[in-house]
């Protein structure tokens, strides 16, 4: 096949920032997705449903004109150890706040407010039950002691399994999955627990961290690992599976702040996010499951109609920039200078 054309895809984990640093990366997502859900992990975060909202206005008026109207963010609230009962009814009554995010505190880029012990949110999250607001969960510990590469296993038993059997009616997005144990832990979970998987997760296995020295573009959280990870990521993705879905976790940083003695984690795939995943179902011989999983599979989790544009992609063979703007800096996209083999038209 030379040419696919599905429904219009939704990113369903996508980092946006703000201010001049939005102005420049939104573009690259509205230009593929009709809609994405807006990671809160901002400098200050996103912890009310007053801040979600005026960052939503921020991200409309920053839309080119010309995609004013075709984009649309679902915003998210980022969830402390104090988040009130009170804010997560506002935020479901607003109708623009789609999920709470766990970040456990320490876990990631600007999770230090983040959650210290999840047993100080049981009263808030028994409310997300009761409305029905689903919670979106960053599932590493953070436990110095722990194996970096391990910290999605030992969440999955110490704090997401519990939490599942005390909550079972609670939504949960397990965000970005990149282990055979989340994979299954999903797969044999209630119909309630689904997974976004990114397109660096499915195309890298953590080689490519250390190939002929230290890459610190291909560095992310959690880290991408050992092949057969990648692998059981590839086959859930590609299973047809109403539980796994897209979300790319683009998340920009400046390229001084990646090629440093102490880099970010993050990796920018907005530029070229549904050519990537078409290339990775492409190689893997399941272009015929990409549209249920980058179009349908989500919007079906998050009780949202499926898009009704279609768009187009051609098997051709193009270079990716070797930087983008960014605010005055650099952002160096993934696969920079590199050729892909599809091209949305
Ligand atoms: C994200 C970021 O930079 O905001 N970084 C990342 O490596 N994925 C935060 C996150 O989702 O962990
Ligand atoms: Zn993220």
């Amino acid at each position: 096949m030379t040419r696919i054309t599905i429904t219009r895809p939704d990113d369903w984990h996508l980092h946006l920032r703000d201010g001049e640093q939005m102005r420049d990366v939104l573009g690259h997502s509205a230009r593929q997705f009709a809609r994405a859900i807006i990671m809160p992990n901002l400098k200050s975060p996103v912890i009310t449903t007053d801040m979600a909202l005026a960052y939503r206005a921020r991200i409309i008026a920053a839309l080119p004109a010309t995609m004013q109207s075709s984009f649309a963010p679902l915003m998210t609230l980022y969830l402390t150890d104090n988040t009130p009962s009170d804010e997560i009814i506002r935020a479901k009554e607003s109708g623009m706040v789609h999920g709470v995010k766990l970040y456990p505190s320490g876990a990631t880029t600007n999770s230090a407010a983040g959650v210290t012990d999840i047993t100080k949110c049981y009263a808030t999250l028994e409310t997300m039950q009761q409305i029905d607001l689903p919670l979106l969960v960053h599932g590493e510990v953070t436990d110095p002691d722990v194996d970096v590469f391990d910290r999605e296993k030992i969440f999955i038993d110490r704090v997401l399994s519990p939490l599942t059997q005390r909550f079972p009616n609670l939504r949960i997005v397990f965000e970005h999955v990149t282990t055979c144990d989340a994979v299954t832990f999903v797969q044999e979970s209630s119909r309630n627990i689904a997974a976004s998987i990114t397109a660096h997760h499915l195309l890298l296995n953590r080689n490519a961290l250390f190939e002929g020295g230290i890459r610190p573009h291909h560095f992310c959280l959690p880290v991408i690992k050992r092949e057969k990870h990648r692998l059981a990521l590839l086959e859930a993705a590609t299973s047809n599976n109403p539980k796994f879905f897209l979300g790319t976790d683009s998340a920009p940083h400046s390229q001084p702040n990646k090629e440093n003695a102490c880099g970010c984690a993050g990796i920018f795939t907005a530029h070229a996010a549904i050519e990537l995943y078409t290339e990775t179902f492409d190689q893997a011989g399941a272009l015929d499951k990409l549209e249920a999983f980058a179009s349908f599979h989500g919007a079906d989790f998050y009780q949202l109609p499926r898009n009704q544009e279609k768009i187009t992609l051609t098997k051709e063979s193009w270079t990716v920039p070797d930087q983008l703007a960014f605010s005055g800096e650099k952002l160096i996209p993934f696969r920079a200078g590199e050729s892909l083999s599809w091209r949305m038209v």
